[in-house]
């Protein structure tokens, strides 16, 4: 199996559907604060992409109950929003969004917070969105996928935060993951070379203690930190252009 270069009319469906992803996210920020539970927002994203004429990609995918992936504070990823999940002040929480628009795939999430949060916690969430940053900056033709992790590992660990290596970003695009697995830790210079025409996500997750996920034995799904401090992600639909990047996911213009 090799890493697809997609074809214009593809690249054209995938950037429709990671659009809406993006402007998912963004109206779900209205709704985020204390007091509503993970499962109102999962509906809201529910109703809202259906709304858009497509499909929330989570439901049913490998048995996943839910339409988003909702995962405050200590979970890593793939929080399953839950009606006893109620967000509180100084609470933190991801956002994960994946869009089927004409059968394309997009994948997009981002942090939340409630209230007020320390500034540790602040610098947590900053640190976690400068990794995206920082491997985007690697995407362009013949650079290797290994040079994403090695500057997103340096620069987390100098911050002295960890770098979670069990979840990767992933190929996109035609399935929710293809080719290749993008690790965000990763020696200089290692993996394939990227070409024009592949899609892939850049998803780091980033924890203030120990690196190590612990999956629930009773979901099979919420990925929680081993020692229970915060886990920050952020997480990006790229295109590799004939000259660098395309952040498809991006709906605000920031890159
Ligand atoms: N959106 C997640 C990712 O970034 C995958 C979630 S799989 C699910 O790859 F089944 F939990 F939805
Ligand atoms: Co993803
Ligand atoms: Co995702």
């Amino acid at each position: 199996m090799a890493i697809i270069i997609k074809n214009q009319e593809q690249i054209e469906g995938i950037r429709k559907s990671s659009k809406l992803a993006g402007q998912t996210l963004q109206i779900i920020g209205e709704y985020v604060k204390e007091g509503v539970t993970t499962e109102y927002l999962d509906n809201i994203i529910k109703e809202y992409i259906a709304d858009h004429g497509a499909i929330a990609a989570p439901l049913n995918y490998n048995g996943f109950p839910k339409s988003s992936c909702i995962s405050p504070n200590n979970i890593i990823c793939h929080g399953i929003p839950s009606k006893d999940i109620i967000l509180k002040p100084a609470d933190i929480v991801n956002i994960d969004i994946t869009t089927i628009l004409d059968g394309y795939f997009g994948d997009t999430s981002k942090m939340f917070t409630i209230g007020d949060i320390s500034d540790e916690v602040q610098n947590l969430i900053d640190v976690t969105k400068h990794c995206l940053n920082l491997g985007i900056q690697q995407v362009k033709p013949k650079n290797s996928f290994g040079n994403i992790g090695y500057f997103i590992g340096n620069y987390a660990q100098s911050k002295g935060f960890s770098v979670v290596y069990e979840f990767c970003g992933h190929g996109v695009g035609l399935k929710f993951h293809e080719e290749p697995q993008v690790d965000h830790l990763a020696r200089k210079n290692s993996g394939a070379e990227m070409k024009p025409g592949m899609i892939f996500t850049i998803e780091p997750m980033i924890n203030q203690g120990k690196s190590k996920v612990v999956i629930d034995k009773n979901d099979g799904w919420t990925a929680t930190t081993i020692d229970n401090k915060l886990s920050a992600q952020y997480e990006h639909t790229i295109l590799v252009t004939p000259t660098g990047f395309e952040v498809l996911t991006d709906v605000i213009g920031e890159y």
